[in-house]
Order: C-alpha cells, then structure tokens, then sequence
C-alpha cells in the first residue's frame, strides 16, 4: 500500500515539474519577442505599384484613418484638399500611431512623435514612417500606383 502511494506521488511530482517547464518556456518565449523586436525593428513595408482606393468621406475633415494596404497598415490623414498617407506602424517597437489635431502624429507606446511628412521629431523612433504616394481622384483617395 505505502509502496502504491509513493508511486503516485512521483507521478504526480514528474506531472508538476512538466507543467512548470511548461510554462517556463512559455513565459521565456513570451519575453523573447519585446527584446527582438527592440533590437530588430520593424522595417515597414516596401513601397509598390498596387492602386487600393476608398471614398473620400471615409476619412473625416482633420481626421484619420487607419486602412490595411499591402502587408501594412497605412494611417490616412485628410487635411483641407490634401491627403497625407504613412504607415501607421512606429518604426521603434511597431505600436500604430495616432493623427494627433496639435498638428503632428505620435506613437502612444513611448511618446514618439513625427511630423506630417513622417520624419521623427521627438522619442526614440529610430527612423520616419515610410511614405505612400497618395491622391484624390473623383471624390476617392486612391493610394499607390
Ligand atoms: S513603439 Fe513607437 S515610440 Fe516606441
């Protein structure tokens, strides 16, 4: 009878220890991505000929949209008649940024901030948002080409 217990209670022991390097790996995984993508940050994605339009009114006067394009995710910025498109993805640690009405766009992850031409003014970006030809046409925003 003891003998049985003590089997069982190296089981369940050999169960433990396989759950905590379980979820020890796991939790060393988890930690890896921050510390990769810090020192390999996102590149952006390359710029191409593939023309994607949406209506005009789907990007409010002095506002923003964020529309996927290509393998990016690309920030839509109406200002009077002119539409300014950028990727939407901070080149620092990949957090999407944000139109701000003070007149410049920030990354809401370490305060990066850039200007309307995606050059980085202030924080850690290390580089400026990539740049997207953009133009209106018949009452649609048509981006690339
Ligand atoms: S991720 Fe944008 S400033 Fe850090």
């Amino acid at each position: 009878m003891e003998d049985n217990s003590e089997r069982v209670r190296i089981r369940r022991r050999g169960f433990i220890n396989i759950l905590i390097g379980f979820f020890g790996g796991l939790f060393a995984l988890c930690s890896l991505y921050p510390v990769l993508s810090y020192l390999w940050p996102y590149k952006g994605a390359s710029s191409g000929t593939g023309e994607f339009s949406l209506p005009l009114d789907d990007v409010p006067q002095n506002g923003y949209k964020v529309v996927n394009y290509k393998e990016d995710k690309v920030i839509l910025i109406r200002l009077g008649n002119r539409v300014i498109a950028l990727s939407a993805i901070c080149p620092h640690l990949g957090c999407l940024v944000k139109y701000r009405e003070e007149g410049f766009i920030q990354c809401p992850c370490h305060d990066g901030r850039f200007d309307f031409s995606g050059n980085v003014i202030a924080g850690p970006p290390p580089r400026p948002l990539v740049s997207y030809p953009v133009r209106i046409a018949q009452d649609k925003i048509v981006l690339g080409g």
